[in-house]
């Protein structure tokens, strides 16, 4: 085995024999764990519930009647087959327009039509996961460097430093201010990249954000702008749970700030958008480069080609999204669905005393276990997450996986199963905790009991050391064999 991988490393590339792909991870390694005894109801009521997995499937129902209701839309049914032809032979990279119409509008409605988006500067990739390479192959060379604010998402890692060779540098934010991204930790981040000669060609921010389920508000963003703008890097806005968000503090998005900055380089801002969070569609892998640099969209454009999205998806979603009034009913419906659920669990969980970070947007919390952790190292977490994934048989993330500063969080996804299964996890949860909490209490018990013992013996033996004549006719020492033997 060893030799097959040391040829296979002789034979193939750096790239397809490093561990660049992330795989090697708790957070991988959890949806491992899930794959190989997946909980269902009747038929594995004992195995791992799936909570690492961001997929929102809350509102199929509603898409699923839209489809019912609109066979026209797909080529696969006898209204649509006409079609056929056109969506089978190549198509130009561009996208069909009335994909990229549909999409601009969708993306200014999200943002409650406070801003506009160009169809002409939609380009197309494979998901986000593609977009973000794309953008990271037109904006940074080989060994040149983004920031990216902790914790985040750890496909990161993945997909904009695997195949391109950009170095990903952390920004670290930490829980006693909510994980803010402050100026001084963005300029501590570019100093020490600096320090090491790795020239910082951007910085990549994600708001919503996963892990945190958390906005970043306007200040942050513009002070985050402020700072790229400084230092004339570029500014990458990851937007892909733009629609998750439910109540305020609402979503604001950097096209927003940047309107409100005339004299804002253009040319340094981009933005990544998928329909696989806010729609729940990321088996359909439509993903969205949006830059405001000409140079950026064409080379985008170009590089589209490796992850272009299939005609037929472009169709579906073109009509889909064109349909303002269900469009309309769906966003309403899915924050209202996913804010009930985040609150129902959040709920549950105060109730057996853990606390999420305080959040409204995304498909997960992020869930402060740092009471439940035997030491504040990134082993204790690992070994909790180990008791969680085997014992509990929940497949939630570790904060390590995310680059958490601090260990002791953990990432719970909720919108990806049904009440029941949810309901399932909850107890789960419960009794995890509420057992934890009593063996806790039973170790404090019995390391008191062992104290008050050795103090005891301590005490007798400090007497017996005594001087005799300190000694009580009571000790021990003073018992008729001592007696007899002194
Ligand atoms: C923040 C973030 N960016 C990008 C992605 C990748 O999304 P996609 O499925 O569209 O490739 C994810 C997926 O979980 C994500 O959470």
């Amino acid at each position: 085995m060893e030799l097959k991988s040391r040829n296979q490393c002789q034979l193939l590339s750096k790239i397809a024999t490093n561990d660049g792909h992330g795989e090697n991870s708790p957070y991988f390694d959890g949806w491992k764990a899930y794959d190989t005894d997946p909980y269902h109801p009747t038929q594995n009521p004992h195995g791992v519930i799936q909570m690492g997995l961001a997929e929102n499937q809350l509102c199929f129902d509603l898409i699923q009647e839209w489809i019912k209701n609109n066979p026209k839309a797909s080529i696969c049914t006898p209204e649509g087959a006409a079609d056929f032809k056109d969506i089978a032979i190549y198509q130009d990279y561009h996208g069909l327009p009335q994909f990229r119409n549909a999409v601009a509008r969708f993306m200014e409605k999200v943002r409650g039509n406070r801003v506009r988006f160009d169809p002409d500067r939609i380009v197309m990739s494979g998901g986000a996961t593609g977009a973000q390479e794309t953008l990271a192959f037109c904006l940074a060379d080989r060994g040149e460097a983004l920031l990216v604010p902790t914790p985040y998402y750890p496909g990161n890692d993945r997909d904009l430093t695997w195949r391109t060779g950009v170095k990903l540098v952390p920004v670290v934010c930490e829980s006693s201010d909510g994980f803010q991204i402050t100026r001084t930790a963005l300029e501590a981040a570019y100093k020490q990249a600096h320090d090491s000669n790795i020239t910082v060609k951007g910085l990549l921010l994600n708001n919503p954000s996963n892990p945190l389920g958390t906005v970043l508000d306007r200040q942050t963003l513009q002070e985050s702008l402020d700072f790229t703008a400084g230092k004339n890097i570029h500014l990458i806005c990851d937007e892909i749970y733009s629609a998750t968000v439910s109540g305020q503090p609402g979503f604001v998005s950097i096209a927003e700030v940047v309107q409100d900055n005339p004299h804002c380089n253009l040319d340094l801002i981009h933005i990544v958008y998928s329909l696989s969070k806010d729609l729940g569609f990321p088996g359909f892998r439509v993903g969205i480069v949006y830059s405001y640099n000409d140079a950026v969209v064409s080379c985008a454009r170009k590089m589209s080609s490796f992850g272009l999205v299939s005609t037929q998806t472009q169709r579906l979603i073109a009509a889909m999204l064109s349909d303002e009034e269900f469009i309309d009913e769906f966003l309403g419906e899915n924050a209202r669905r996913l804010g009930k659920r985040r609150a129902d669990m959040c709920e549950g969980l105060g109730q057996v005393g853990i606390w999420n970070l305080e959040g409204n947007a995304g498909l997960f919390c992020w869930m402060d276990l740092r009471r439940l952790l035997k030491s504040a190292t990134y082993e204790a977490e690992l070994e909790l997450w180990r008791l969680i994934i085997n014992e509990v048989k929940l497949n939630v993330s570790p904060g390590a996986a995310f680059h958490c500063s601090e260990p002791g969080w953990f990432r719970v996804c909720f919108a990806n199963m049904d009440d029941e299964t949810m309901e399932v996890a909850m107890e789960r949860i419960r009794k995890f905790v509420v057992r934890k909490r009593e063996e806790e209490v039973a170790r404090k018990q019995r390391r008191r009991m062992e104290l008050e013992v050795s103090l005891s013996f301590r005490r007798r033996r400090d007497e017996l050391v005594m001087a005799p004549h300190m000694m009580s006719p009571h000790s021990p020492m003073a018992s008729p064999l001592v007696r007899a033997r002194t």
